[in-house]
């Protein structure tokens, strides 16, 4: 099969930048909630301010079409659009994200838009949040107001961003929002997101015939280290990848945690799951390597908590590592989409997240960050990108995470991944020297 070039784009997420949390009718969400609680976020902030996105967005905008890229990962706030998680649409929420698509097109971009990004409606959460069957429901009644709305002008939607996220450290490890400990029980949690994923993609195809379908999974290689439990690195594996893939792509339970699904599934969840997907985004920042019990420390995510039920193991992250501690190995990118092409014959597969973390204490004579480090990671992780295209993994798109220095959930503010910098207080955008770079590596590709 001959692919087409590799498309650009650079995303960012509704929570991390917008700020404007109680503008035009937005209800709460948990992660207002969460932050809000002592010790949930490492420097005590929240996304109230966060870059100012919502009333700054069409410099945003500049600043993405000046980069030369072709499309633009945002996501849409659900507690914009339903405060409470249920009925109508609040027409100012979708008023904006309306102007912004056409902010986008006017620009010359495509809109690649994520349903959601982790803000789920506090409302929700009170009635069980993603335990509960009854938000996924709620979740496909969202994305059919979302695509009744955008669909003439959207046509690559995602629905779900990076679901482990959602269902493991918000219900398992508890270090995201909701911020819950439920052991085994988040996997209830993951088969709901699963079957939300399903029926909104179903209610976005039925508002917009030629919508392009897809969903964002954190998929990571599990790498066993000298002496690990084979059980342990099945299990790590399960819970990252097969957990969301056998179902999409086979309409079946991931064998090594399929007990932990007693009572959750009902008859027609798994044929409603199977195909759902019409394409596969890979977020990608870091192999996991699987070490026996009590090893070295797990880095930021990589929690043991997070895979409850598996045999004793711990993460034990090899040099060089980026400042959230994860480790740098590109040949872990060109893996997981040889590895997803795989176990996924035949389903487009799209980079929706790439990026790392660093100091950026390094400055060029006129101020800038001059973040040598953050284009390393990046050349070397499109050279892989490109190896795992020439091996045939059909990969369509690298969109790079991410535009903005922004909140980074349990991080705060501390962890900066952004080709651009944002100095808190006056909100200035001043672009790094990886802005300049990427826009090079674009400009050169296109020929
Ligand atoms: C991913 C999230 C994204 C960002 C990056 C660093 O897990 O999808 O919002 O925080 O990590």
């Amino acid at each position: 099969m001959s692919l087409p070039p590799l498309g650009y784009g650079v995303a960012t997420a509704s929570y991390q930048v917008e700020g404007s949390t109680h503008a035009d009718g937005r209800g709460p969400s948990i992660w207002d909630v969460f932050a809000a609680r002592p010790g949930t976020v490492a420097d005590g902030s929240d996304g109230s301010t966060a870059c100012d996105s919502y009333r700054r967005w069409e410099e945003d905008l500049d600043l993405v079409r000046d980069l030369g890229v072709g499309s633009y990962r945002f996501s849409v706030a659900w507690p914009r659009v339903q405060p409470a998680g249920r009925g109508p649409a609040n027409a100012p929420g979708l008023d904006h994200y309306d102007r912004m698509v056409d902010g986008m097109l006017a620009r010359g971009l495509r809109p690649l838009p994520t349903l959601y990004h982790w803000d789920l409606p506090q409302a929700l959460e009170e009635d069980g949040g993603w335990l509960a069957r009854g938000t996924a429901e709620r979740f496909a009644e969202y994305a059919s107001l979302v695509a009744e709305r955008l669909g003439d002008r959207v046509e690559v939607w995602a629905t779900l961003n990076e679901p482990w996220c959602s269902a493991f450290l918000g219900y398992a490890a508890g270090v995201h929002a909701p911020g819950r400990r439920e052991g085994t029980r988040a996997f209830a949690a993951a088969h709901h997101l699963l079957l939300a994923h399903a029926l909104g993609a179903q209610a976005v195809r039925a508002a917009s015939s030629s919508a392009d379908v897809g969903i964002v999974l954190n998929l990571a290689p599990a790498r066993p280290e000298e002496g690990a439990d084979p059980d342990a690195v099945a299990y790590v594996d399960a819970v990252q990848n097969g957990l969301w893939l056998e179902p999409l792509v086979h309409g079946r339970l991931a064998a090594p945690v399929a007990a932990h699904y007693d009572g959750v599934v009902a008859d027609g969840d798994l044929e409603a799951v199977r195909g759902s997907a019409a394409w596969i985004g890979v977020n990608y920042y870091t192999p996991f390597r699987i070490a026996p019990a009590r090893g070295a420390a797990g880095a930021v995510g990589q929690d043991t908590a997070a895979y409850p039920g598996a045999p004793a193991f711990s993460f034990a992250p090899r040099g060089p590592v980026t400042a959230m501690g994860w480790e740098v190995d590109a040949s872990g990118l060109e893996e997981v989409l040889l590895d997803t092409a795989r176990r996924a014959p035949g389903v487009p597969l799209r980079v929706t997240e790439n990026g790392a973390a660093y100091a950026d204490d390094v400055r060029a004579p006129d101020g800038s960050v001059d973040d040598q480090d953050r284009i390393a990671y990046y050349r070397d992780h499109l050279a892989a990108v490109e190896r795992a295209r020439a091996a045939g993994a059909p990969v369509l798109d690298y969109v790079a995470w991410t535009l903005l220095d922004n909140f980074e959930w349990a991080e705060g503010y501390r962890k900066t991944f952004g080709l651009v910098e944002v100095e808190p207080g006056t909100q200035d955008r001043r672009p790094k020297a990886s802005y300049a770079w990427y826009a090079e590596h674009v400009r050169a590709a296109a020929g």
